[in-house]
């Protein structure tokens, strides 16, 4: 009883979060969107770094792993979804490409590397396979490149 009613709590506060997110967006300035992206975007490589000293280690510890995989996740949905026109290079402190409104299928395909290389990083912390998750971590890294050199300034 008290179990269901916690679990009850935390899907409330964790839909409402994402209401809340979602009309956080639509009232901040483009300035503000900026600053709220850069933010998301340096939990997706303190979270990436994490990783890539987890791979290092060699020891691959699962929890961790997933703990991280799981920031990645959420940081990314907030960076990727912020990306709202008026935000581009030119505004406040942004290096958003103009490429990326000219040519969305293309930063949505680069984001699909970003989440398939996740799901890799995901399947070795649970298979336990270090040399699986040193891999899908440098696939990780590339797709931040990969995005980067297209869609960034
Ligand atoms: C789908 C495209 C895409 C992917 C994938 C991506 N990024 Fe980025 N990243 C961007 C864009 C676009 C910007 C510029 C955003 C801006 O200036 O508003 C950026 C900016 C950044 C910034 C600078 C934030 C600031 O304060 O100026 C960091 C740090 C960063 N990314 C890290 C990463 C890391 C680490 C990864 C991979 C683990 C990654 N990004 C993956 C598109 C991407």
């Amino acid at each position: 009883m008290i179990k269901s009613s916690v679990i009850a709590a935390s899907l409330t506060l964790l839909f409402s979060g994402a209401a809340m997110a979602a009309d956080d967006l639509s009232s901040m300035s483009p300035e503000q969107i900026i600053k709220h992206r850069h933010q998301a975007f340096h939990q997706i490589k303190d979270n990436a770094g994490n990783l890539r000293s987890l791979a290092k280690s060699g020891a691959v510890d699962q929890t961790k792993a997933k703990e991280y995989v799981a920031a990645l996740e959420a940081a990314s949905d907030r960076a990727f979804s912020s990306f709202v026109p008026g935000t581009e290079a030119g505004v406040a402190d942004s290096e958003a490409s103009k490429k990326i409104w000219q040519d969305p299928d293309g930063f949505k395909a680069a984001q699909g590397k970003f989440h398939d290389a996740l799901g890799k990083v995901s399947a070795a912390a649970d298979a336990r396979d270090s040399d699986a998750l040193t891999a899908a971590v440098g696939e990780l890294g590339g797709s931040c490149k990969g995005c980067h050199s297209s869609y960034r300034e």
